[in-house]
């Protein structure tokens, strides 16, 4: 089960990976009043001490938006006013971000993520997806139904003819069964077609993309369902599948309608969360390197409060 990497590339991303010099820690002070005496509409950081929130504050500029820095999602005159929508949205980060590193240990273990992991000094994080907006309806009168796929250019499935839109179809809902082999001789139990594969293949090779590695780095290629054969990171990837539809169903979704329009796909989608958003080419994010240790962050392992929970959406169908 061989890796290949090629050295050009590997470079590239390690030089892309780099995490920025963490904010100095202040002297314990046990006179530091917590942020509720001080600050009028804090809801999410309210365990932080003042001089606690005031490091993350100037952490999550340097994080999220290091040159227009508190600006960005504050009126510099009230900053208790939610009147800017990027701190509307913030709040609702920090909440994604504590369960992340709390509720899906089984995916990111103890190293965990920030701000950082996704957006890198961006505003917007590279690697978030929208759903495909297809075909134009006139193509299929002429040459029939495409069935979503043998299309030149989506780089979601590495330019292959497979099914362009794998993500929508797994990524976002209580998706429909991912596996495709037969367990026994006939055709019973789980729906098998070539098409549903194609599906399947389409996601595969997005997941292999997101994090720069080879089919064998999860599956022994001589039976790629046998979980005995596989190796444990693809059972890390099973939780980080699921990990993904819990944000963009709990968390990315809810956030659209706080975004302006010029964010949202031309049909009025908004932005979602992939294996790309975090892992950037790389088998673990950052190559595992940790943030939120003692002198780093591990105030972002604070406690979880979800937001309410959504109605359960429908599974999607397989068109
Ligand atoms: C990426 C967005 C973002 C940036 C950049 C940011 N903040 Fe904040 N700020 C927030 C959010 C979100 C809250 C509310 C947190 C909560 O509800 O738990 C907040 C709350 C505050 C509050 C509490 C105000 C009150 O009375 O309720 C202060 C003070 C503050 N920020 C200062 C700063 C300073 C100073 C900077 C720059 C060094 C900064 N912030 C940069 C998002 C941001
Ligand atoms: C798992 C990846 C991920 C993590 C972790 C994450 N974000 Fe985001 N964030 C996103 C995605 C995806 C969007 C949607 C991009 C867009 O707005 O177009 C987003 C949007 C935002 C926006 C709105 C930007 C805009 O101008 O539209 C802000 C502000 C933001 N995040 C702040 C934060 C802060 C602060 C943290 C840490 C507490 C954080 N994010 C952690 C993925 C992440
Ligand atoms: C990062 C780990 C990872 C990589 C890389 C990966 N897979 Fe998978 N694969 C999985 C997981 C996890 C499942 C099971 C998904 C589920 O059930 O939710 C799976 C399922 C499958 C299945 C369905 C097996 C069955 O039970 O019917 C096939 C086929 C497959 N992968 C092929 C591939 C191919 C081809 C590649 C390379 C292009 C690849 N995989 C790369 C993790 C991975
Ligand atoms: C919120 C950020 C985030 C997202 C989104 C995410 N991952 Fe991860 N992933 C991590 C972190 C952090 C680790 C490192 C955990 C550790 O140190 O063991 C990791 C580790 C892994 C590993 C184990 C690597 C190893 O060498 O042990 C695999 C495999 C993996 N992720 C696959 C995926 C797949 C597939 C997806 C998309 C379905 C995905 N991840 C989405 C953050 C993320």
């Amino acid at each position: 089960m061989l890796q290949i990497y090629d050295s050009g590339y590997a470079a590239q991303v390690v030089a892309d990976n780099k995490i920025p010099e963490a904010e100095p820690v202040d002297e314990p002070d046990p006179e530091a009043p917590m942020v509720g005496e001080v600050h009028k509409n804090v809801q999410v950081l309210t365990d932080l001490n003042v001089l606690e929130f005031s490091r993350l504050m100037q952490a999550m500029s340097t994080w999220v938006a290091p040159e227009q820095g508190c600006e960005f999602c504050h009126n510099p005159n009230d900053l208790a006013s939610d009147e800017k929508y990027p701190k509307v949205v913030s709040r609702r980060m920090l909440q994604m971000t504590r369960d992340i590193n709390t509720q899906w240990k089984t995916h990111v273990a103890d190293t965990g993520v920030t701000c950082w992991t996704c957006h890198r000094g961006q505003a917007v994080p590279s690697g978030d997806w929208f759903r495909h907006p297809g075909e134009g309806e006139n193509m299929q009168n002429i040459i029939g139904n495409r069935f979503e796929q043998n299309i030149a250019g989506v780089q979601a499935v590495g330019n292959s003819s497979l099914p362009y839109d794998p993500l929508s179809t797994y990524l976002n809902t209580e998706a429909p069964n991912i596996r495709v082999q037969g367990v026994t001789a006939l055709p019973t139990g789980n729906r098998q077609s070539i098409r549903q594969a194609e599906f399947s293949y389409g996601l595969m090779i997005y997941m292999s993309q997101s994090l720069g590695v080879n089919c064998s780095f999860c599956h022994n290629t001589r039976s790629l369902a046998a979980w005995d054969q596989s190796s444990p990171q693809r059972v890390t990837a099973w939780y980080g599948i699921r990990m993904v539809r819990d944000l963009n169903v709990n968390y990315l979704n809810p956030i659209a309608p706080l975004l302006p329009k010029f964010r949202l796909s031309a049909e009025g989608d908004g932005p979602k969360v992939g294996c790309l958003t975090c892992h950037k080419g790389v088998y673990k994010p950052l190559y595992g390197q940790r943030m939120l240790e003692e002198g780093g962050h591990p105030e972002l392992r604070g406690p979880v409060v979800r937001p309410p929970a959504e109605p359960a959406s429908a599974a999607v169908a397989l068109r």
